[in-house]
């Protein structure tokens, strides 16, 4: 993790922080409005320790020198969306997206797909050739959005245990 590792964003008034932990009470507000997607996660909405959780997660064997969080800011400055990842996982030049989450306000405008466009595209600049992430069969909403943008399923995964919740992964990945 550090602030100086960005990419560009083709969304207009809008641009890509490198996030370390210190940032994480910054992101408390987009947790909060996220709720929805908090409770499906946890079965409880946020509490205090949920941002800096994404900063303290990595995947087995890897490191926070391979973790990458992205905010994106609004002009006003404020985080109205984050891109959470870990590079070279689960093989070298593969990508792994932890969390993709978009305040409910923004969403529904492309904000997401033009998130994830610029990423890959930075990606390739890095020499990455695949990314890789795990959806909760639950998250009906995400795997349709995660299938838009042409990811397919690799296998399934689980019972994963978080929080109250009982979670049915599906791993899903895409060549860039
Ligand atoms: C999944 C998520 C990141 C999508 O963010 P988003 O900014 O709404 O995504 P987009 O606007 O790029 O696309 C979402 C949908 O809106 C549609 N859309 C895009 N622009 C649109 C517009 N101008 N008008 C109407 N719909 C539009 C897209 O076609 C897409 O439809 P689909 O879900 O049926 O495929 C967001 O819903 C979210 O944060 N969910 C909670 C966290 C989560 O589930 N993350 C994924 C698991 S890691």
């Amino acid at each position: 993790m550090d602030k100086t590792t960005t990419f560009p964003i083709s969304l207009s008034g809008f641009e890509i922080e490198g996030l370390i932990e210190a940032d994480a009470p910054r992101l408390m507000p987009l947790y909060q409005n996220c709720q929805d997607y908090v409770v499906l996660e946890r079965g409880h909405p946020p509490d205090a320790t949920v941002a800096i959780e994404e900063f303290q997660s990595f995947p087995p064997g890897r490191t926070e020198a391979d973790k990458f969080v992205f905010g994106l800011k609004s002009g006003a400055g404020n985080l109205i969306g984050m891109l959470a990842c870990d590079r070279n996982y689960p093989q070298e030049k593969s990508w792994w997206i932890a969390l993709l989450m978009i305040d409910p306000a923004f969403r529904r405008h492309g904000a997401a797909k033009t998130l994830c466009d610029d990423f890959f595209s930075w990606l390739k600049t890095q020499g990455a050739d695949r990314v890789e992430l795990a959806v909760f069969a639950e998250n009906e909403q995400g795997l349709r959005f995660w299938e838009g943008q042409g990811f397919e399923m690799v296998r399934t995964a689980g019972p994963v245990p978080i929080g109250t919740k009982q979670h049915r992964m599906e791993v899903l990945g895409r060549s860039l």
